[in-house]
């Protein structure tokens, strides 16, 4: 049963999926580099939570018991008595490699440790720690933003063992999710799924067929879509959806690559909502 579970990174992904599990009464401990990031996190969680009060996702007396349960610390030693560890550093496997060394030595024996990455192997970042760990390393996929999206993709490396991926799932459903376990390719399920209809609908754009505001509107009128593809795009980054359009190119060849639309978009700074436009232009208060 996993009770302890320990968070490295409190950015934008670590300090919601540290939300979610003390939502779920689990006893976290969120990790980062400086004492700056973690308030800001702790800060960031408390509005999450009043927000969502007041939307009706949370009960009021949650607030206070949930942000207790979020311990913080700048200290992986700290790891020591922890069942799950899930890394959310930053997408650069020397700097999670170098987290997974620390960790390895830390944790007890039985504790899993788990990856957020959205594009690195499992299987190679399973390499950074040692060969009897290895059964209890695997890769968990959240999606943004981490308190509201219900998929995760558990994501097992070679070595992993069949306990380390029945446990996975269960904390995660423990804390609300849906689990689905995905093979350890490149951009694992959903990455394939969303930036293949992605392209398209950039095609479409180019080809003058549809505007992007039209193309929002079928797929959300037409496909059951709760949000549309350049909605998304403007929400996520133009840039990180080229990022991941190359290293999807890289490992699938000619049907995912970039659209140069999408490459002048990022030329041109309109990156998205942040950036005050995008696909859409935005208020920069908003
Ligand atoms: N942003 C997304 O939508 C998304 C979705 C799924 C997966 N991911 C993956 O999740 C991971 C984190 O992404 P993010 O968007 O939260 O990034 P982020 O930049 O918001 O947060 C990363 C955090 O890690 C901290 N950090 C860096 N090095 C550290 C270290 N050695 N020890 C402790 N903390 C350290 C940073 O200070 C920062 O607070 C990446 O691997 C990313 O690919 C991101």
């Amino acid at each position: 049963m996993i009770n302890n579970v320990g968070v490295v990174g409190a950015g934008l992904m670590g300090s919601e999926i540290a939300l979610v599990f003390a939502l779920a009464g689990k006893k976290v401990m969120l990790n980062d580099t400086s004492e700056e990031s973690l308030a800001r996190a702790k800060k960031n969680l408390e509005g999450i939570l009043h927000r969502g009060v007041g939307r009706g996702f949370y009960e009021a007396d949650q607030v206070e018991s949930t942000l207790e349960r979020i311990r913080t610390t700048t200290e992986l030693h700290d790891y020591s008595d922890r069942d799950l560890v899930i890394e959310a550093v930053f997408e650069d496997e020397a700097v999670k490699a170098a987290v997974f060394a620390t960790l390895d030595k830390v944790v007890p024996e039985n504790c899993i440790i788990a990856s957020n990455t959205s594009s690195i192997s499992i299987t190679g970042l399973s390499s950074h720690v040692n060969a009897q760990r290895r059964s209890r390393f695997i890769g968990t996929h959240f999606f943004s933003p981490v308190s509201r999206m219900k998929l995760v993709e558990v994501i097992p490396a070679m070595d992993t063992a069949p306990e380390t991926i029945t446990a996975t799932m269960q904390v995660c459903k423990d804390a609300g999710k849906a689990p689905i376990e995905v093979k350890d390719v490149v951009g694992f399920a959903v990455n394939r799924i969303l930036h293949a209809l992605v392209i398209e609908s950039m095609r479409l754009v180019e080809e003058g067929v549809a505007t992007p505001e039209d193309i929002d509107a079928a797929c959300k009128l037409g496909l059951g879509h709760p949000i549309g593809p350049f909605q998304l795009l403007d929400l996520t980054q133009n840039s990180l959806s080229l990022q991941v359009q190359e290293i999807l190119h890289d490992a699938y060849g000619e049907r995912f690559q970039p659209r140069p639309i999408l490459k002048q978009m990022v030329q041109a700074g309109y990156n998205g909502k942040r950036a005050g436009r995008g696909w859409y232009k935005y208020d920069k208060e908003a």
